[in-house]
């Protein structure tokens, strides 16, 4: 069946959002809805809460069927092949899936099932409804050990440490394929760096299950008191204060690259013409939209030291925060931060918010919600 394309109004445009209750997806539902799109989420609430659809529903006002909710896992074909009957889906962004890095370890079969079945069902129910062009949640994690700093598209992937990492590396592969074996397909791999913040009103932000395995939530448990200090994991990088460095980037950032990724597929910006860097362009669409794969790297450019998170968000509290310094954890990196001209060029996007404004944000959201979404009901 023939890709029906995205050369319509944002209003016209139908875009299904797997894992659109979680951390990234329900910012990026927010930003569709401010952009006019009509959104369909898809979730099963392993890892999150229907509270954060009816979040974005606050934030948005939107309270109708421009916005609908199906919780569902992508492992039920009938369920999904329902979500594609009773919506006419232009476009998909694929946010779906475990996340969870040490616990991939323990249960590989788990992660490998889940992120790899899910996706092939969800695409095979997609273009048997002539949906072709989707937006996929990958993360810098790809790179592995990184060739060059900052990473650029073209930076050779690196085998991942975790099977998290491998099926992000597995599904750019399978995705690429499926626009190798058929043409129609447009196909957008987002390769994320270190998503932290919140929306500004506080009402929707990250709730991580039990002890909070990465840095910012953890960093924000401490300062709140639920956690009584924060563990550095090494000081004897080759980094400047010897902490690791990422590229931390705001969720709003983030979710706002996704809408730019929809209007590049759509032929409203970049060039049109075969592209640099990890991009197969394909001949555009009579309509004018894109076909091909295209990989862009979405963070800030910036790189910070753990101290220096440490740091700015003792600012944006107010008080202190004790940390202890800790051997490194296995697995990770020195320093991991974007090139971002590609994004800026191609897609138009730059991140427009810094460290400050990041813990500013996650502050405000773990004070409005000290225990996440766990004991809100809307
Ligand atoms: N860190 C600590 N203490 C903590 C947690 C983290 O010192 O309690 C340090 C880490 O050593 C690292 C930095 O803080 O230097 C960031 O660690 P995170 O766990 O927050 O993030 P990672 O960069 O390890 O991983 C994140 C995502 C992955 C994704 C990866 C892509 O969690 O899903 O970025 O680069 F794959």
């Amino acid at each position: 069946m023939a890709n029906k394309g995205l050369a319509k109004a944002p209003e016209d445009t139908c875009i299904l959002v797997t894992g659109g209750a979680g951390f990234i997806g329900s910012h990026t539902c927010v930003e569709l809805l401010n952009n006019g799109y009509r959104v369909v989420i898809i979730d099963d609430l392993s890892n999150s809460s229907e509270v954060a659809v009816k979040r974005v529903r606050r934030i948005t006002g939107v309270t109708d069927d421009r916005l609908r909710f199906y919780q569902n896992t992508l492992l039920d074909r009938a369920a999904v092949e329902r979500v594609f009957d009773e919506n006419d889906i232009d476009a998909i962004i694929h946010f779906a899936g475990f996340k969870a890095v040490g616990e991939s370890v323990h249960k590989p079969l788990e992660y490998y099932w889940n992120n790899l079945t899910g996706t092939l069902v969800l695409c095979d129910v997609a273009r048997n409804h002539g949906c072709k062009n989707l937006v996929f949640s990958s993360s810098a994690t790809v790179y592995g050990e990184p060739e060059r700093i900052p990473i650029d598209e073209d930076c050779e992937k690196h085998q991942a440490t975790n099977p998290y990492g491998q099926t992000k590396t597995m599904l750019e592969q399978i995705l690429t394929d499926l626009y190798v074996g058929d043409n129609e397909w447009d196909i957008v791999l987002l390769r994320y760096f270190n998503p932290i913040g919140a929306h500004e009103s506080g009402l929707i932000g990250e709730d991580p299950k039990g002890i909070p395995n990465n840095l910012l939530p953890y960093v924000a448990q401490v300062a709140i008191g639920k956690l009584e200090k924060v563990h550095v994991f090494g000081d004897d990088y080759d980094t400047p204060d010897g902490t690791g460095v990422r590229d931390y980037i705001h969720v709003v950032d983030l979710a706002r690259g996704h809408v730019s990724a929809l209007n590049w597929m759509a032929g409203r910006v970049g060039t049109g013409k075969a592209t640099t860097r990890g991009t197969i362009a394909g001949e555009p669409a009579a309509d004018g939209t894109r076909r091909g794969v295209g990989i862009f790297n979405l963070g800030t450019g910036k790189g910070s030291s753990v101290l220096d998170v440490i740091r700015a968000f003792e600012k944006a509290c107010g008080h202190e925060i004790p940390y202890v310094i800790e051997p490194r954890r296995e697995g990770d990196v020195a320093a991991c931060y974007a090139a971002v001209d590609k994004a800026r060029d191609e897609l138009g996007w730059t991140a427009q918010y810094d460290m400050e404004r990041m813990c500013q944000d996650s502050w405000r959201w773990q004070t409005m919600n000290p225990d996440g979404y766990a004991s809100a009901t809307e």
